[in-house]
C-alpha cells in the first residue's frame, strides 16, 4: 500500500487545476445505461472510484472507449447489456455503484444490485431509494444481502424524500426518465452534482425540470438517446485547495472554481480571515496571519457541505480560539480528530459535535487514513506540521482525488509518495 510523506512548513503558491467533479462523474457516466446509444464524456477525473463504476458498466455489458487513463474523452455504449446484476465485490467497495438500480430498472424492467453497506463514516441506508422505487411500481425484495427490483413499466409518481438524500434523487431522476407519466420529486438534494445530472439527462432527451432545486418534475419518454458532456470541476477538491491556501499563509488560484457552487464554505472561510477573491480564471485564496475560530455545522447544499467538513477541522485545529463542528449529515464522520489529536491537536468529540481548541502549531507523526475527506485532512495537516508526516493507506485519498501530491508539489509543498509493502 502506498504511503504519502509530507515535511510541513511551506507556503503553497502559485496555481493549481482542477479535475472533473467526482461526485457528478459517477452518477454521469451510469447514466449511460439509459440509452443504447454512445455517450462522450469530457473531463472525467482518473480516481479509482471513476475506474470501479467503469468496471462495474463493462461486467454489465456496457463498451468502453478511449478510457479516462489515457486522459482523453470516455465513450460508453449499453447497446449490448445482458447482466443486470451489480456484485458484491465492486459494490462494496464503491456505494455508488447502487445508483445502476435506477437505470437498469427503467430501461430493461428489473436489477439485482448488491445492498452497499455501511462504511467508515456512517450505516449509509438506501431506504429512501427504494421507496421511491416502491411508488414508481416497483417490486422489491431483499435477501442475501441483495436488492430484487422488478417492474414491468415504472410509472410516474409524487415522491417525497424524507431527506434531501442525493444518492436516492439520482437513482430516482434516472429512473423517471422511461417511466410512464410524470414523476415529482418533493425535497430533492439540490446539490450541484444533481443539477449537472439533470442537464445530462436533458440532453439525453430526458424531459426533466427543477434539477437541483427541491422539486424535480420529470416527463417519461419513450427513449434516450447518446449526447457528449464535459463534466464541471470538482467544487470538493476546489474547497480543499482553498483551505490549503489558508492553512499555510498561503496564496493560491485555483483555476475554473465556482464561489457559488461552495458558497457557504466560502462564507466560513472568509470568517477565519483568509480572502477569498473572484477572479477570471476562477478562484484566489490569500491567508491572512493567524487564523481566526468559527463554528461550523454541516447541511444539506446550500449548506456548509460535509464533504469539507474535515479539511475545515484541520484549520480550526490551528486556530485563535476554540470552534465547535457539528455534523449532521452523517454519524460517525470525525474519524480523521483522534489522527490529529496525534499530531497534537486539542480536538474532544461529543456526539455529532467536535470541540476544537486552536493550537499554535501541530508536529509531524505518522497516521492512518481511515476514508476519502478524513485523509486529504491528514495531508493538509502535514502541510503545517512541524517535522515529517506519513499518511498511510492513501487509496482512501486516491478514491477521489488525481495525482494530490504533484498538485501539491506544485505549490511548493514538500511531498511524496512512497510504496509501503506492508
Ligand atoms: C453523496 O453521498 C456523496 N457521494 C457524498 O460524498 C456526500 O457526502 C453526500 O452525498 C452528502 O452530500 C456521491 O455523490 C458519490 P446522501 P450519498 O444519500 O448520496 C442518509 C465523498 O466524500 N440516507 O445524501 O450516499 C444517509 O445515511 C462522498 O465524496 C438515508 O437515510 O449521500 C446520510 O446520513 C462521501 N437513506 C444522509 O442521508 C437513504 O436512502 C445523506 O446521504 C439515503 C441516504
Amino acid at each position: 500500500m502506498d504511503s504519502i510523506i509530507i515535511n510541513g512548513g511551506t507556503v503553497l503558491e502559485g496555481s493549481v487545476a482542477l479535475g472533473g467533479s467526482k461526485n457528478a462523474a459517477l452518477p454521469v457516466i451510469i447514466s449511460s445505461l439509459l440509452t443504447a446509444d454512445k455517450c462522450c464524456y469530457g473531463r472525467v477525473p482518473a480516481l479509482r472510484d471513476v475506474s470501479t463504476t467503469l468496471r462495474l458498466l463493462s461486467r454489465l455489458g456496457v463498451t468502453i472507449e478511449k478510457d479516462v487513463v489515457a486522459g482523453g474523452p470516455l465513450e460508453l455504449t449499453a447497446d449490448k447489456v445482458q447482466e443486470l446484476e451489480a456484485p458484491y465485490d465492486l459494490v462494496k467497495t464503491m456505494r455508488a455503484s447502487f445508483l445502476v438500480l435506477g437505470p437498469l430498472l427503467a430501461r430493461f424492467g428489473e436489477a439485482r444490485v448488491s445492498t452497499p453497506g455501511g462504511c467508515a463514516i456512517g450505516t449509509r441506508p438506501v431506504d429512501l431509494h427504494l421507496q421511491g422505487m416502491e411508488r414508481m411500481g416497483a417490486c422489491i425484495r431483499q435477501d442475501h444481502g441483495y436488492i430484487e427490483a422488478r417492474a414491468r413499466e415504472l410509472k410516474g409518481a409524487v415522491i417525497d424524500l424524507g431527506f434531501p438524500s442525493v444518492g436516492a434523487t439520482e437513482n430516482l431522476m434516472m429512473a423517471a426518465t422511461l417511466a410512464r407519466g410524470e414523476t415529482v420529486i418533493r425535497n430533492a438534494a439540490r446539490e450541484p452534482e444533481v443539477a449537472e445530472l439533470g442537464a445530462v439527462l436533458a440532453k439525453m432527451g430526458a424531459r426533466v425540470s427543477g434539477a437541483g432545486g427541491d422539486v424535480i418534475r420529470i416527463e417519461g419518454v419513450g427513449e434516450l438517446h447518446g449526447m457528449a458532456h464535459e463534466m464541471s470541476p470538482d467544487r470538493i477538491e476546489a474547497g480543499t485547495f482553498m483551505v490549503g491556501a489558508a492553512l499555510t499563509g498561503g496564496n493560491v488560484l485555483i483555476e475554473d472554481a465556482r464561489v457559488d457552487h461552495i458558497e457557504a464554505f466560502a462564507a466560513k472561510l472568509r470568517e477565519t480571515g483568509a480572502r477569498v477573491a473572484e477572479e477570471a480564471g476562477g478562484v484566489r485564496v490569500t491567508g491572512n496571519g493567524r487564523v481566526r475560530s468559527t463554528d461550523v455545522a454541516t447541511l444539506p447544499y446550500p449548506g456548509f457541505p460535509t464533504d469539507l467538513q474535515a479539511q475545515m477541522m484541520v484549520l480550526m485545529a490551528v486556530s485563535d480560539g476554540t470552534s465547535v463542528i457539528t455534523e449532521n449529515i452523517f454519524e460517525n464522520r470525525f474519524m480523521h480528530a483522534q489522527e490529529l489529536n496525534r499530531m497534537g491537536a486539542r480536538i474532544t468529540l461529543d456526539g455529532n459535535q467536535a470541540t476544537v481548541r486552536g493550537v499554535a502549531e501541530l508536529s509531524g507523526a505518522p497516521v492512518m487514513a481511515t476514508d476519502l475527506r478524513a485523509s486529504m485532512s491528514l495531508v493538509l495537516a502535514g502541510l503545517v506540521a512541524g517535522g515529517e508526516t506519513e499518511v498511510s493507506r492513501v487509496y482512501h485519498l486516491d478514491r477521489g482525488y488525481e495525482n494530490i501530491e504533484g498538485k501539491l508539489a506544485g505549490l511548493g509543498a514538500d511531498i511524496r509518495r512512497v510504496s509501503r509493502d506492508d
